[in-house]
């Protein structure tokens, strides 16, 4: 394990950047491995990161923000130097080393948004969902920025993008999906409650509200749920967002395009054939200066 920095919340404009506390994930961390796509990348998300992997130079450097274990055991070149940046001691602990994984990659504690990095560097920064917990707009610039700043002229950012549908789903519409036997997964429902409550008490969607809307639901037989592969861990792992007040920012397509854009020029926008992977595309961003 590399250095430790000071986790910093706060966006340049002095606004918090980060939207949910930084043990966050270890909270939830003993429901993960229920977690499944879309809110796990699928392969064919892993995919859109395997080919930007499979691009590299010898001896480039990497950096994955979070410890995702589908994008660190990406069939990485023998000499990649790869760094997991990841500001919670709990979650380093409990997913560090990899099963799969380069030889000699390290994880370090810090911060996304202020990496002990040095500036123009890294050929590669690839991350899963990140941008979700950080507030819109300007959470979602500094994650950029900082990006930006560590990545060398040409370099790749790759990244899974939870957004929201341009024309919102309420919690009827949902609610009649579940019960028409539409939704596929307890992780695409989260997805699409999360999404539909956006805004509904304050910016972004507590985690609280889905719990709530997701109790409103009419209740699951469960023979319904064996028949469509639902398993009761996966959907009590909803029980987790119990009580949350941390929040998730979905923006759409436009406004992460606007927001991304302003600082790294959009490669590949990349959606999985995968239940509600038209909400869930993988960017590939290059620095272009
Ligand atoms: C990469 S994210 C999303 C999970 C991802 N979709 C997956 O499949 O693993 C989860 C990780 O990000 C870390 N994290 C969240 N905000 C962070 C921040 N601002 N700086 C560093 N690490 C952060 C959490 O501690 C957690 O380990």
């Amino acid at each position: 394990m590399g250095n430790a920095t000071q986790p910093i919340e706060m966006a340049g404009n002095g606004a918090p950047s980060a939207a949910a506390p930084r043990d966050h994930f270890s909270q939830i961390a003993a429901n993960w491995s229920y977690f499944g796509p879309p809110l796990r990348p699928s392969p064919s998300d892993t995919a859109v990161v395997q080919r930007a992997v499979a691009r590299l130079r010898a001896g480039a450097r990497t950096v994955v923000l979070g410890l995702t274990p589908e994008i660190v055991g990406c069939d990485w070149p023998a000499d990649v130097r790869l760094t997991a940046v990841d500001h919670s001691p709990s979650m380093i602990q409990a997913l560090w080393p990899p099963a799969r994984g380069p030889k000699n990659a390290e994880a370090i504690q810090a911060d996304w948004c202020a990496m002990p990095i040095e500036s123009g560097t890294i050929d590669l920064v690839a991350g899963d969902g990140c941008y979700v917990l950080f507030a819109h707009p300007h959470g979602y610039a500094a994650l950029t920025r900082e990006v930006r700043r560590v990545l060398r002229n040409g370099g790749h950012f790759t990244i899974r993008v939870f957004l929201r549908p341009d024309e919102p789903e309420s919690l009827a519409d949902i609610a009649h999906a579940v019960a028409a036997g539409e939704v596929g997964s307890v992780h695409a429902l989260k997805l699409r409650l999360l999404a539909a409550l956006h805004g509904s008490s304050g910016d972004g969607s507590r985690l609280d509200d889905v719990w709530q809307a997701w109790k409103k639901l009419p209740p699951l037989p469960a023979t319904l749920a064996d028949a469509r592969g639902w398993t009761a861990e996966e959907i009590t792992g909803i029980e987790s967002y119990l009580g949350m007040a941390a929040r998730y920012f979905l923006p759409t397509l436009r406004e992460f395009r606007q927001s991304v854009g302003a600082h790294l020029r959009e490669v590949e926008c990349a959606f999985s054939a995968d239940e509600l992977g038209e909400r869930c595309p993988t960017f590939v961003l290059t620095r272009d200066d």
